[in-house]
């Protein structure tokens, strides 16, 4: 695989979006930033990111999606989660697939071995650029911290893995143009955890506890849920709605 041109190695950064996110307008598109060690790194919903120095993957690519409104940014994380699975899959024993948890966490079975923060300036109804940051858990052998279902390709293997053949693989993916809208989704679509037709528990913030099955996501990112017993269907926007492991 040729060697991605544009990425910068750091010891040490607080977080890689933070660092990027700095440079992004002097940067061209795939400019990655990397890091062995990140001070504060930044989760989803104001969480921070734990990882441990040198052990696993952390970084942030540039996206420059062109033409693409703001109303499409759901593909972005669609398109970044599936060069995430795609190339964990060519790392993963036999049988054990990486799915993507609505809207874009990685999962192998109930337990989490990525994360992905994408944050997407507009200009106007445009994007102007989209940060992709992404900590994937490699050979890290034991998580300490209190995050609740933590895994790492160590431990689902047993060996340790190149932690730049991984990266290579993610960026030469992410790097490709999309593909078509509905391929993407497709593909997105047989790639979803727990996106089996069966039921399974989710709760609302307010405290409401329910057995679901998934029907569909919209281009937009909603995640509509067909309840049990049967009901009207019902369709959330991220942080609506959670699934309980
Ligand atoms: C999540 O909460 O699931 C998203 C985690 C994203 C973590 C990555 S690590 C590299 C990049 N830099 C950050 O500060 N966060 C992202």
């Amino acid at each position: 695989m040729t060697p991605h041109p544009h990425i910068i190695r750091l010891d040490n950064v607080d977080s890689t979006n933070t660092y990027l996110s700095g440079i992004a307008s002097n940067s061209p598109h795939g400019t990655c930033v990397l890091a062995d060690r990140q001070s504060a790194g930044r989760g989803q919903r104001g969480n921070t990111w734990e990882s441990e120095p040198g052990k696993n993957l952390t970084f942030s690519v540039l996206l420059r999606p062109d033409g693409l409104h703001a109303s499409q940014q759901f593909r972005i994380s669609q398109a970044v989660s599936l060069a995430i699975t795609d190339t964990l899959d060519g790392f993963l024993p036999e049988g054990i697939e990486a799915k993507v948890k609505w809207p874009n966490d990685i999962y192998v079975g109930n337990r989490k071995i990525c994360g992905i923060l994408i944050e997407n300036t507009l200009c106007g109804a445009a994007i102007q650029h989209s940060i992709a940051g992404i900590g994937l858990n490699i050979n890290q052998r034991d998580f300490l911290s209190d995050a609740p279902n933590p895994v790492s390709l160590y431990q689902l293997t047993g060996k340790d893995t190149c932690i730049n053949d991984i990266l290579e693989g993610i960026l030469s993916r992410i790097l490709q143009p999309f593909t078509d809208h509905d391929t993407l989704h497709h593909r997105y679509m047989s790639s979803l955890w727990r996106g089996d037709g069966q039921y399974y528990p989710y709760s609302t913030p307010d405290g409401n506890i329910f057995q679901a099955r998934i029907t569909s996501v919209a281009p937009t990112g909603h995640i509509t849920l067909s309840p049990r017993p049967p009901a009207r269907p019902l369709t959330f926007a991220f942080k609506e709605v959670s699934a309980i492991l």
